[in-house]
């Protein structure tokens, strides 16, 4: 069974393990600087269904994760005894998915006589951006956009965070994915809809989003619903459409109101920093609008790269650290949970 810690060290190497959907992630951190990241994914095969089938994703976690975990330590250039803790997500996600990283992290801390961390694996995106810019504190304001979550954040500190606003429906990435499948585009959407809006021109009208109102809420079904029908109107009346126009369209709908209510969000609290976590947060479109308006707003703007945007190892190696600084670690008897609140700190322990 793991001692406890006697000294938390100032820098210390988290091993980081991701499988909460369809990717196999292990990653190395020291402090806030990343020796290693790799990834194995299953989304070819999940294409093919057109979204993620949970055991598949399960068994191919399963396939993965000890070659993964050990090709993290191998690039890391460190040997196994210089890792000071495990940290690996427990939730939220795809459950079966979830217990073979919860799983294989309880097996390799206990052998290592190694602290364990509990990552929340939102917390875990929004950690990403201490990755990118090292010297990063809170306060700043945190704009969430992934495939189950929609949400702009105040950050108080490292571990403590105050939701402005959220979605009340469909989270963006989620509208992404679904508009890509009346489109005819593959899973995951969101990559398919960015590249297929690069050929196209925003023209077509689309519902406005709870711009003006709604606080810093959004509601993403009923521009769903509206590029849905637009498509089926059309199809009825034996009418063409240009796929790439209904993508642009809907790109900028939905990436707009995010930019508008996020910086809106900064200018309220007077804090002058954005950082972006989530899936979403790789689209182009966003990327550049979100940019242009943080210059325009002399606002500083922490964007990490695409892939420690979407699912990855890193960040959650990143989380465990905050945890770490905390001296939160977890019990041998840590479960996976399916789902876990975004209002992360009740996470507290
Ligand atoms: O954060 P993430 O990798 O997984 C979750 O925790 O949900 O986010 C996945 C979501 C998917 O809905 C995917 O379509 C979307 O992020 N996504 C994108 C882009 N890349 C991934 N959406 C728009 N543009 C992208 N380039
Ligand atoms: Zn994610």
């Amino acid at each position: 069974m793991y001692t406890p810690l006697k000294l938390k060290k100032e820098n210390p190497i988290v091993l980081g393990i991701e499988s909460s959907c369809d990717e196999t992630a292990a990653a190395v951190i020291q402090g806030r600087r990343i020796l290693s990241d790799e990834i194995a994914s299953s989304a070819n095969i999940q294409s093919l269904y057109g979204g993620v089938v949970p055991e598949i994703a399960s068994r191919a976690h399963t396939d993965a994760v000890a070659a993964v975990v050990e090709r993290a330590v191998k690039n890391a250039g460190i040997a196994y005894a210089d890792i000071d803790a495990v940290a690996v997500t427990y939730g939220a996600g795809l459950l079966g998915a979830l217990l073979v990283g919860v799983s294989f992290a309880k097996a390799f801390a206990y052998a290592l006589n190694k602290p364990l961390i509990a990552v929340n694996h939102i917390r875990g995106h929004l950690a990403a951006a201490y990755l990118d810019e090292p010297q990063l504190k809170p306060p700043f304001i945190t704009l969430l956009a992934s495939g189950g979550h929609t949400a702009i954040l105040h950050a108080r500190s490292e571990a403590e965070f105050d939701i402005l606003g959220g979605t009340l429906d469909d989270a963006v990435g989620e509208a992404f994915d679904k508009v890509a499948r009346v489109l005819g585009l593959q899973y995951p959407g969101g990559p398919h809809i960015e590249r297929c809006a690069r050929e196209g021109t925003p023209n077509i009208p689309m519902p406005k989003m709870l711009k003006g109102g709604g606080g810093y809420n959004f509601s993403y079904s009923g521009l769903k619903t509206a590029v849905i029908n637009y498509c089926h109107t059309k199809e009825q009346k034996g009418e063409t459409y240009s796929i790439p126009d209904v993508a642009a369209s809907f790109q900028c709908a939905a990436i707009d109101v995010l930019v508008e209510k996020t910086v809106a969000a900064a200018r309220e609290k007077g804090v002058n920093t954005i950082t972006v976590g989530g899936g979403v947060a790789a689209n182009g479109y966003l990327r550049e609008t979100l940019a242009r308006a943080c210059e325009k707003a002399h606002l500083k703007l922490v964007l990490p790269e695409k892939r420690y945007c979407t699912d990855n190892a890193a960040m959650i190696a990143a989380e465990g650290l905050v945890q770490y600084g905390l001296g939160n670690f977890a019990e041998m008897s840590l479960n996976a949970k399916a789902s876990i609140p975004l209002s992360v700190t009740l996470e507290k322990k």
